[in-house]
């Protein structure tokens, strides 16, 4: 009897699987962008320590907010006068000096004296383009008491990089800024 000798195909060697990414456990990417923000409060609060040059303090602020915070192009001040949003101390590339209230943006979250995010620049109409890689914006109007002092403006390169949570944090900060001007926080 003979016996039948099959030669077997060497077995195809399987293909290397990409390896999956790890998944972040729900909530962390929140809980990240919170802890961010409760540090950012602490470097502030130790930039603006026996410091009352408003201009000095803002202009810090913005370099802090610009090196900080991932994804951000642009970072800073327009301040309101006689109707005009005027540029203040920023850290990103040259900007329009003078924004009418109710223009672009930023004249648009001064005039409703309300903080605005734009997922999208281009789909926002009378959008104010100073840096042409700009894609999103989150703008949040800056107080003295009731009396607007302008605003803060960010932008990033990337589409609907700002949320509620950037709100949130950005408004604490800046509450912060005008507060320790004003004495309110000693
Ligand atoms: N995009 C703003 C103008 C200011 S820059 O972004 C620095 C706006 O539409 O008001």
């Amino acid at each position: 009897m003979s016996s039948a000798v099959t030669k077997r195909k060497p077995k195809a060697k399987a293909a290397a699987r990409p390896k999956a990414k790890p998944k972040a456990a729900p909530g962390a990417k929140r809980t990240a962008k919170s802890q961010l923000y409760a540090e950012l409060v602490t470097q502030l609060r130790s930039l603006l320590k026996d410091e009352y040059d408003f201009i000095a303090n803002a202009a810090n602020f913005s370099a802090l907010l610009y090196h900080a915070l991932p994804d951000v192009n642009w970072a800073g001040f327009y301040f309101l006068h006689d109707q005009q949003l005027v540029l203040g101390p920023f850290q990103g590339k040259p900007a329009c000096v003078r924004i009418p209230v109710g223009k672009g943006v930023c004249g648009v979250a001064a005039a409703q004296c309300e903080t605005i995010i734009v997922p999208n620049v281009h789909e926002f109409p009378g959008h104010i383009a100073c840096d042409p890689t700009s894609n999103s914006e989150i703008v949040v109007p800056m107080f003295d008491g009731e009396r607007l002092l302008g605003v803060l403006d960010l932008d990033s390169p990337s589409l609907g990089r700002f949320d509620d949570q950037d709100a949130e944090g950005l408004n604490e900060l800046v509450t912060i800024l005008t507060a320790h001007e004003e004495g309110l926080d000693d």
